[in-house]
């Protein structure tokens, strides 16, 4: 590893000691410590396929030494197991690891033992320590029965190797977890750890041992309840071990020919990596939390995580990192520190204090989902909360809704700074000692703003009530009921609003759209006339309620429906800029969308996928992505329409979606296969999608076109095999595209369209790519292209009888998550 630095020496080193040592010591290469012999300095222990290695290591620019085990053939930091955790030693040449008494001990430099695999106690010199090719370091007494002693699976350090072990003790009822390193230098256990749940055979990732902040449910035999991607597959198999005083689980790899782990990573997240080789690397393929931001006090007290921003830690305005070497090294948990003390509890004479005698002040943060524990105070109104913390020297910080004033005592942990949009954004009032806050000059600007955005807000108010007034007129005449958040039309209201359904915007396999213009006050609208809706009155409203309050600035707003006998509407702002398909797809060349345009799209649309996927409350699989199903408004911002429909059609929602010419080219595999449907679904379309909108036409038309090669395949190649990104262009664009967003986006879709849906990318994962906040590797050919370029005729992978037959047998309509089994 860090051979490469001083080579000389320790080529001289090495040399010298396997001279000295030839005819008792190991040299390199031995895959065994046997009683007579020891390990020190440069040496090292491989496994007999040459798969790992062991030695002496230092991590990163730490001057410590540590005795750690590495896959041998990759040549960055790999370490995946570590003894002397937090007992390093400086000078590797005069410290050894052997075998002593039975264990495999490693002495420092004043040959004290400051590791031990502390078992046994035997002078037998039949003991001896072997590291294997799966990365199992065993310690044998081969005229012992059992002849194992001691593994290192079942010690494991922050990685979860297949094989090794999470272990709970039934005896003393203590976890033996996998722990993350301190920071990105320092192995010594930090404040993540994943340990196993022996009640339900579950796993989970723990803050400092003791706060749970993500874990997998309970296994059922085939999948973890709350993480249905992680399931037995292709790929892995899962072991639960119940011994009459231990439980343990693991897991295997069925393919070994990749390198695969899991890791407890410093950044509090579980990551599933696996080496596509030097070119490559190391590719995360599975992070739980998903956010980095949803791991429990990641940026400490006074920190505030912001899951859009790089680095994700900052420190509250008025704050500073305790310890700035900490974060310079990722290890953000020990938060940030006042610049100015508190006049409260500072006695007003104390040298040093900076607040000047000036009574504390509020920092007020929009935005912000609210810190732990909050305590609930009784006051009548905002001023009152202000007051009640203010006069409580140990508040730190308060809320106040029209109901309630919460207060907060302490440091304030978990603190997240929340996109503009997003709806569960509070305003939080930090205290800071006055000297912060800006001078009364400022203070007089700021009011004049917030006079005038109070002015506009009731003007807005009025003009709200205006429309409401409007509205319930005609509420009056029994046209329009709104019911929650949505407006029940009748039929011939509605009839009337699109005049007889004369002006049709679009149509596809649920029925059509039609535009139209409510009288109460001239809005536009697109009315979706659903065909075959075989569902009963009640179960529609329910439906339809239930899409109303999914609200996302890149998902179409439901407006109201109408329900009268057999009659299903759905009504919709309406979209000036109508589909995308219309756009992307247009076939003379003028408004050609140009690049940016088209990336924005990919984003926005992402993001309310994303937004479906994981955020809102009853999550949906759209099921159903393609250009046609995204609609543009005037500034050409995204709106995803049509979602929900799956449920709404039950059953018939695979048939139609199976059937309608446009969309089969759109659908994952699994489609076929009959099995249940995940999100990973979408995640397929919206690969399929992406290489549209490089090429500009879709994927089905180039085969009609004459060209021998599937235009995802061909690209996916090019992407591969470092092509010219450029010439998969639309050549309509005339090489006019930011490259670095143009690979981005191939590399994604190739991602998406993975065969295997573990392998694909979560939603979430693709809006941080695109975002540029995390980097995507380099895909391998998805598998599905290999059969078509076989035979290309292929392409609409299924037959319709065959397909209808296997969707109607497992009757998976796509399914709401989670998935029914
Ligand atoms: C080291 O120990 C092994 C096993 O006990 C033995 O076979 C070997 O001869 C010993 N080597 C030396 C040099 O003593
Ligand atoms: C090690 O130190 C060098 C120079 O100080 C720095 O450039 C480099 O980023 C450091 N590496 C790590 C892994 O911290
Ligand atoms: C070796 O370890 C012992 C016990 O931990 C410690 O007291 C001693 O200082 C260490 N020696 C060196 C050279 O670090
Ligand atoms: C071995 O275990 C004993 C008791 O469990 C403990 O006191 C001792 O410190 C351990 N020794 C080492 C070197 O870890
Ligand atoms: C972790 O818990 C221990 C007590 O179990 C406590 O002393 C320590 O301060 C905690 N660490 C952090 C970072 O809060
Ligand atoms: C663990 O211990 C408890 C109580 O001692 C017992 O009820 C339970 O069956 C044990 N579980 C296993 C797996 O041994
Ligand atoms: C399990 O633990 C109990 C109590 O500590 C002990 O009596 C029993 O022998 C243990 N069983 C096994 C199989 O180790
Ligand atoms: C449980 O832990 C105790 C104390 O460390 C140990 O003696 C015992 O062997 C362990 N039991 C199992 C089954 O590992
Ligand atoms: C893969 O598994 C086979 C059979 O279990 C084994 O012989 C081989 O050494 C393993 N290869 C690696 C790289 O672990
Ligand atoms: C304030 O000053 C008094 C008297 O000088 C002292 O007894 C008290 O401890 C001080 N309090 C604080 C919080 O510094
Ligand atoms: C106000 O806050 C409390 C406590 O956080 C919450 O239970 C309540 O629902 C909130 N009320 C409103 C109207 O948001």
């Amino acid at each position: 590893m860090d051979l490469n630095n001083n080579v000389p020496r320790y080529m001289l080193a090495a040399l010298l000691l396997c001279l000295f040592h030839i005819t008792h010591m190991i040299c390199l290469g031995a895959d065994t410590i046997s009683a007579n012999q020891s390990l020190s300095g440069v040496q090292t222990i491989v496994s007999a396929g040459g798969i790992f290695e062991l030695g002496f290591h230092k991590p990163g620019n730490s001057s410590n030494y540590y005795i750690c085990m590495w896959y041998k053939q990759i040549p960055f930091d790999n370490i995946v197991w570590i003894a002397n955790r937090e007992k390093p030693v400086s000078d590797r040449f005069s410290s050894v690891l052997r075998i002593s008494n039975g264990n495999l001990v490693l002495f420092n430099e004043s040959q004290i033992p400051i590791w031990s695999t502390n078992v046994s106690s035997t002078t037998s010199t039949s003991v001896h320590a072997v590291l294997q090719d799966d990365g199992n370091l065993v310690l044998i007494d081969e005229l012992k029965s059992p002849s194992l002693l001691w593994q290192s699976f079942d010690n494991p350090a922050h990685a979860w190797l297949p094989g090794s072990k999470l272990g709970y003790n039934n005896t003393t009822r203590r976890n033996q977890p996998i722990i993350s390193w301190k920071n990105s230098e320092d192995p010594t256990p930090g404040l993540f750890s994943v340990e196993l749940d022996q009640s339900d055979n579950s796993f989970r990732i723990v803050w400092n041992r003791s706060k749970i902040y993500w874990t997998t449910g309970a296994w059922n035999g085939k999948v973890f309840e709350k993480v249905p991607e992680m399931k037995e597959n292709n790929i892995f198999y899962y072991s639960f071990i119940t011994e009459a005083n231990k439980s343990s689980l693991t897991y295997f790899v069925k393919d070994n020919s990749t390198f695969r782990y899991t890791l407890m990573d410093i950044s509090g997240q579980v990551k599933q990596v696996n080496w596509l080789g030097t070119n490559i690397g190391w590719s995360l393929f599975w992070a739980q939390p998903r956010q980095q931001c949803e791991v429990y006090a990641f940026c400490g007290a006074f920190g505030s995580c912001n899951q859009k921003s790089l680095p994700f830690c900052n420190c509250l305005k008025g704050f500073v990192p305790k310890s700035q070497s900490d974060w310079n090294l990722e290890d953000y948990s020990g938060g940030c520190k006042r610049k100015n003390k508190l006049q409260c509890g500072n006695n007003m004479s104390t040298n040093g204090a900076n607040h000047n005698g000036e009574r504390d002040k509020f920092l007020p943060l929009s935005s912000m989902s609210l810190p732990e524990s909050a305590q609930s105070a009784t006051a009548a109104d905002v001023e009152e909360c202000e007051s009640t913390c203010l006069n409580d020297c140990s508040c730190t910080a308060y809320a106040y809704n029209s109901s309630t004033c919460s207060i907060w005592i302490g440091d304030l942990i978990n603190l997240k700074q929340l996109s503009v949009d997003d709806r569960t954004g509070k305003s939080l009032y930090v205290r800071l000692a006055a000297s912060e806050l800006q001078s009364k000059k400022n203070n007089i600007v700021i009011g004049i703003v917030l006079g005038a955005v109070a002015g506009f807000t009731v003007l807005v108010g009025l003009i709200v009530l205006v429309i409401l007034i409007q509205r319930n007129k005609i509420v009056g005449l029994g046209k329009a009921v709104v019911e929650g958040s949505l407006v029940a039309f009748d039929y011939r209201y509605l009839q009337n609003a699109t005049k007889n359904f004369s002006e049709k915007l679009g149509g596809g396999g649920f029925g059509s759209v039609f535009k139209g213009t409510l009288p109460a006050d001239s809005t536009l609208v697109a009315v979706k006339r659903l065909e075959s809706v075989s569902q009963g009155e009640k179960q529609f409203r329910t439906e339809v309620s239930t899409i109303g309050t999914i609200q996302h600035v890149n998902l179409a707003m439901l407006r109201g429906f109408c329900c009268e006998g057999t009659k299903r509407l759905l009504v919709y702002d309406y979209m000036p800029n109508g589909s995308l398909a219309s756009h992307l797809f247009r076939i003379n060349n003028s408004n050609v969308l140009d690049w940016k345009t088209r990336y924005q799209i990919a984003l926005g649309t992402a993001r309310g996928l994303f937004y479906l996927h994981e955020k809102c409350r009853d999550c949906i699989i759209h099921c159903d992505i393609k250009p046609d199903n995204i609609l543009l408004d005037a500034e050409f911002h995204p709106k995803l329409a049509d979602f929900g429909l799956a449920k709404l059609f039950g059953r018939d929602f695979s048939r139609v979606l199976t059937t309608v010419r446009g969309t089969r080219g759109y659908l994952a595999p699994e489609w076929i296969s009959g099995e249940a449907i995940t999100t990973k679904a979408d995640v397929y379309s919206y690969g399929m999608m992406l290489f549209e909108f490089v090429s500009g036409r879709r994927n089905s038309e180039h085969f009609e076109e004459g060209e021998v090669d599937f235009f995802p395949n061909m690209a996916a190649k090019v992407i591969i095999e470092g092509g010219d990104v450029v010439s998969l262009l639309d050549p309509r664009l005339e090489g006019n595209a930011d490259e670095d967003e143009l690979i981005r986006v191939c590399r994604v879709a190739c991602w998406c369209i993975q065969d295997d849906e573990t392998h694909r990318p979560s939603m979430g994962h693709i809006v941080q790519i695109l975002e540029g906040i995390i980097n995507v590797n380099l895909p391998p050919l998805p598998k599905i292209f290999q059969v078509f370029m076989d035979n290309p005729d292929d392409i609409i992978f299924f037959t319709e009888s065959s397909s209808s037959q296997k969707v109607h047998r497992h009757g998976t309509a796509c399914p709401l998550l989670p998935l029914e089994s």
